[in-house]
């Protein structure tokens, strides 16, 4: 090898013992230091120098590098796994917590369900059975007093001008008529909480299996008759339900989203507006639809409503759950919910679900 000295070299140090080779620190035209193993030959008047880069420490020294470089790949690659690995427990945990969250609240309801159904249902038994009977009873009241009115026309005695204080002090013909109507008016009270407890059943499908065929249009009907009260003071509610298939679904939870869409549109609406309920089917698609003449939302808040916990909403009034349980819910369903919304116009959700269950190909 031919070497090229920059500087001095102090040879006279080399020179009593020139035969034996010497290293010297060298640093090489790349500017990595290196050593060179160097021996001194007096050649007549002049000094030959031999040397060379002393192999050993050269493999050594590339050999570290790559171990180093090795081992950086592997902590790179160890933390790139840990980082992986780290942000699926973090998903794993929102999903549960989410999932923890939505099966409290269908409990709740469930509970709320099963304990209102149980409540009501008992006295409606018994109080339904005793109406009929009253009914009866009081129609043959009624056969009664006719048959003594028809004695009192046809004599017209002492007894029947007693009688007919009686009947003028009672007002019987006031009672006669109104007698019937407050039983009539009470079996119709009866009726409907008959029906508040059907609906809370049909709301909460308490009695039915997870997954069925089912009918959206009676899934939203009872879902709006649960949430009435919530509404009937703020909106007219226009219905336009289309004919729709059996639907492959769990009914219980997307009547969750259906009453979530309700309140919200309900809650979107200031002072007094109008929700439309609509439906239809596509191909192999289902959808239904929630719009309302609220105030609407901008393009920024729109973007983030199916995030858990966002909401526009003052403290306690919204947990801003609402959106991302039922995005969950009609995702499981194999489904997707469509947004379109006008600040100050009012906004539309439509939820669409495949008729044959969550394996049907995306539309
Ligand atoms: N129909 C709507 N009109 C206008 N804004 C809406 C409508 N529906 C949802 N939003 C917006 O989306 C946000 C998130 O809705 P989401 O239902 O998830 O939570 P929330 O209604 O705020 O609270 P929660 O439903 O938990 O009580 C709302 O705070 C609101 O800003
Ligand atoms: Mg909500």
């Amino acid at each position: 090898m031919l070497l090229n000295f920059n500087g001095e070299v102090a040879l006279s140090e080399w020179l009593a013992e020139e035969e034996r080779p010497r290293l010297l620190n060298v640093r090489t035209a790349s500017g990595v230091p290196q050593t060179l193993e160097v021996m001194i030959e007096p050649v007549g008047n002049d000094y030959l120098l031999f040397g060379e880069l002393n192999a050993v420490e050269q493999e050594h020294l590339s050999r570290e590098v790559l171990e180093l470089n090795h081992e950086l790949s592997n902590l790179t690659r160890e933390f790139a796994q840990s980082n992986a690995e780290l942000q699926l427990v973090n998903s794993k945990l929102e999903q549960s917590q989410l999932q923890l969250l939505q099966s409290e609240k269908m409990a709740a309801i469930g509970q709320l369900a099963a304990g209102v159904a149980h409540e009501i249902n008992n006295p409606i038994g018994f109080v339904n059975s005793n109406l009929g009977a009253l009914k009866g009873y009081v129609e043959e009241f009624i056969f009664l007093i006719d048959a003594y009115e028809r004695y009192a026309d046809a004599n017209g005695t002492a007894t029947d001008q007693a009688l007919q204080a009686v009947r003028e002090k009672v007002d019987i013909a006031f009672l006669r008529d109104d007698v019937v109507a407050l039983l009539g008016e009470s079996r119709d009270g009866l009726e409907r909480v008959r029906k508040i407890v059907q609906d809370l059943r049909d709301f909460s499908r308490i009695d039915s299996p997870d997954w069925q065929e089912a009918d959206l249009n009676a899934g939203m009907e009872s879902t709006l008759n649960v949430v009435w009260a919530e509404l009937k003071y703020k909106a007219e509610v226009v219905k336009r339900y289309g004919e729709l298939p059996p639907v492959r679904c769990h009914l219980g939870q997307i009547n969750q989203v259906f009453m979530n869409l309700l309140l919200n549109a309900a809650q979107a609406i200031e002072g007094q507006g109008k929700i439309t309920l609509s439906s239809g089917v596509e191909g192999l698609w289902a959808w239904v639809s929630v719009e309302d003449t609220g105030n609407g939302m901008t393009p920024a808040v729109m973007k983030r409503i199916f995030e858990p916990f966002f909401t526009t909403k003052p403290v306690g009034k919204g947990t801003g759950l609402g959106l991302s349980l039922a995005y969950d819910m009609v995702k499981k369903h194999g489904g997707r919910i469509d947004v379109t919304s006008e600040p100050g116009q009012g906004t539309c959700f439509q939820v669409w679900l495949p008729v044959a269950g969550p394996e049907t190909p995306p539309a």
